[in-house]
């Protein structure tokens, strides 16, 4: 059981002090007690000045600095500086600079820069991470560890020497032999055999595409070897906590879903506590969905334990290309979406908005406009809420329905020369998440490979690379009472990118009673529609040609290549009974109502009354052993009630109904409910009616 690094939800940011004189740190510790801040994260970006030059190490500032917290009763999650080598090490190791793709070599001047796979590189950064370990683990402020900075950026693929030599290795290891390398790659098609594994290279620009089987081993290989260099520097910290005998966390700070390099299931094994960065997307006007599906996917990977949203803004970044401003309580609005959908800390990038350097227009909790900012004034306001909500922490969101989540699936799926460029898988996820979202219904993300028993409803959104084994095991799923719904481009290829033999989908062939007999893509910006019951829905840029097995067809295409090909239904919905559960397929792309007509049903089959608050209101429940917490996030201009029985923690106010104000958010203590979890069945929703 891990312990939490501080007394309730944490709460605070990045703490870059070495960017300002001595004088700044202590009006930083006199805003930092204003604003309730707990927690800050240190020295994430700071090797040049901890370790000046090779082998000479120099801690009297973080010494002063971490001294300085703790009589502040601050908290110090101690990073390790590695995602920032020095200038030193670039010039002593010119061959450890990362190399792009198309053959850049990346220079120095910013951040990343080495190559994960380079000798040095990895002497080096374990090196930092244990002299730091070896002097700070008995430090009273360091509460845990922060290992690098968000693996995966800005190096992820590197196609320089010591990757390629790395990758040989790695490949080497995977197959033993040359001919299962072959066999799995298929290198009978365009000449590419190998006679021997130095031809062998990473798959960087070429001619024409590039042997997908070979970029998707690339791919593992990256994420191999990112991880290998957490592993290494939580190690190394490691000895040294062990040592001390002192209990201190380590993590490293994930990125969810907005970047794909990292197979976060296989990485939330390895650390401590499972930690977030989350930065809205401006361009997308409904950015409160993203938010919740990378918080419900950060849960998920974790196995639902408590998590830490590591980093999120204040207000605008500055890397978008339009750094939209947070509005007025959208600040709190987030960062209690995030605690709603399990994590037990708020924390920001960064403390102080910093005057050099290319961060100087991102936002931070103390912005360049000072205490008496509006922005200030909302973290302290933040700060004083969160100090009220600590027995929150340690509860835990229950979901009745999962959404599958396979990142092998990812990698093989967005590659080149698919049927259409307008499918992206995660389009589909977001697009089933969202319908989700909108009925009020919490979802976990689930690897095809985990228990799937606890859920009423399992959604595959084309999960185009399916194993063998794990399509059996959604047929298990289904088979003893499971609601099953996949929608196209699933089940389609194997861990190689090889089509499985028997037609597209066929290891889900008996539980969806059905295979594809032909993709039907649509032209760019066309549309086609289907008789659904009384409904005509509308859907584009995929149709298909059904091979039925059994299924029974719920909806037929009326317009679009589906339609009209002789001897065939036209089937392009279809249930299946498998077993005491049902397989449904969707094999055209559906948005919004159109989608809704059918999860309506699915629903049904799954036995779930999803809560469907009014637009704009997300309601999300978090159980503890001696309440449960229902927090309602007023997204909308204009007040809501929600009809539920308990206390508002922050007013003290008990009642039946409670007033969600416009862009509010409420937490209302409620008996412990062991049942309902998130109002999805009868039961609970009777306790949830939502106005
Ligand atoms: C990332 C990094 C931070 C900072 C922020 C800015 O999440 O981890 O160091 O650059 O982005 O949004």
């Amino acid at each position: 059981m891990t312990t939490w690094p501080v007394q309730g939800l944490a709460y605070g940011g990045d703490y870059n002090p070495e960017q300002w004189p001595r004088e700044v740190w202590d009006e930083d510790m006199r805003l930092m007690r204003k604003a309730g801040v707990t927690l800050v994260s240190v020295g994430i970006f700071s090797w040049a000045l901890l370790e000046p030059k090779e082998g000479l190490f120099e801690f009297d500032w973080l010494d002063q600095l971490l001294d300085l917290l703790h009589s502040h009763g601050i908290a110090a999650d101690l990073g390790t500086p590695t995602a920032s080598p020095p200038a030193w090490f670039m010039a002593a190791y010119p061959d450890a600079r990362v190399v792009s793709r198309d053959g850049t070599v990346m220079g120095f001047g910013s951040r990343g820069m080495a190559s994960h796979s380079h000798p040095a590189y990895q002497e080096a950064a374990t090196r930092i991470a244990s002299e730091l370990a070896r002097r700070y683990v008995t430090h009273p402020a360091v509460a845990m560890w922060h290992v690098h900075n968000e693996f995966g950026v800005p190096v992820g693929e590197d196609y320089s020497p010591a990757a390629v030599t790395a990758f040989r290795a790695w490949l080497q290891g995977r197959y033993q032999d040359l001919d299962a390398l072959n066999d799995a790659w298929g290198t009978a098609f365009w000449s590419q055999r190998y006679e021997d594994w130095e031809h062998i290279g990473a798959p960087a620009v070429a001619p024409s595409v590039v042997n997908p089987a070979q970029r998707l081993d690339f791919a593992r290989f990256t994420d191999h070897q990112l991880r290998q260099r957490f592993i290494a520097e939580r190690d190394a910290i490691r000895a040294h906590t062990l040592a001390a005998g002192v209990d201190q966390p380590i993590t490293t700070n994930f990125m969810a879903n907005a970047t794909l390099t990292t197979d976060l299931f296989a990485w939330a094994r390895e650390v401590d506590i499972v930690s977030n960065d989350h930065y809205l997307t401006a361009a997308d006007p409904e950015g409160e969905i993203g938010l919740a599906l990378a918080a419900d996917l950060t849960r998920s990977v974790g196995g639902g334990a408590p998590w830490m949203l590591m980093e999120h803004s204040t207000s605008a970044v500055n890397w978008q290309e339009r750094n939209v401003a947070k509005r007025p309580g959208e600040m709190a609005r987030n960062s209690l979406a995030h605690v709603a959908r399990g994590s037990d800390s708020v924390l920001f990038f960064q403390w102080r908005a910093g005057r050099k350097g290319a961060e100087k227009f991102h936002s931070a909790m103390l912005p360049h406009a000072g205490e008496s900012s509006r922005v200030f004034r909302e973290v302290c306001e933040l700060g004083a809420r969160l100090g009220q909500l600590g027995e929150v922490q340690g509860s835990r969101v229950h979901a009745q329905v999962a959404i599958l989540w396979d990142t092998e699936s990812f990698w093989a799926q967005d590659l080149e020369w698919r049927p259409t460029v307008d499918h992206r898988h995660q389009e589909r996820i977001r697009a089933f998440y969202e319908r989700l979202w909108r009925d009020g219904v919490t979802v976990d993300f689930v690897h095809p490979g985990q228990d799937l028993s606890a859920y009423r409803l399992v959604v595959a959104p084309a999960l185009y690379l399916l194993r063998t084994e794990h399509a059996t095991h959604l047929e298990d799923y289904v088979a003893s009472g499971g609601t099953l719904l996949v929608s196209f481009f699933s089940g389609i290829v194997d861990e190689h990118d090889a089509i499985h033999p028997g037609g597209f989908g066929a290891p889900l062939a008996r539980v969806l009673g059905l295979t594809v007999e032909e993709f039907l893509p649509l032209r760019e910006h066309a549309t086609g529609t289907v008789r659904f019951g009384d409904a005509v829905l509308e859907g584009d840029v995929w149709q298909e040609d059904l091979a039925l097995a059994g299924a029974e067809v719920r909806g037929t295409y009326l317009t679009g290549p589906g339609a009209a090909i002789p001897g065939k239904t036209g089937a392009a919905i279809t249930r299946h009974t498998w077993g005491a559960g049902h397989g449904w397929y969707v094999s055209t792309r559906l948005h919004g109502e159109h989608l809704a007509a059918v999860m309506d049903e699915v629903y049904a089959d799954a036995g779930i009354l999803p809560p469907r608050p009014a637009p704009g209101l997300e309601v999300v429940t978090r159980h503890g052993e001696d309440a449960s917490f229902v927090f309602a996030i007023n997204h909308s201009d204009h007040d809501h009630q929600l009809a539920v029985s308990g206390t508002d923690v922050t007013s003290g106010v008990s009642a039946d109904s409670h007033t969600i104000h416009a862009g509010e958010v409420a937490v209302i203590r409620t008996p412990v409910s062991r049942e309902g979890g998130d109002g999805t069945h009868a039961a609970a929703r009777a306790s949830h009616p939502l106005a």
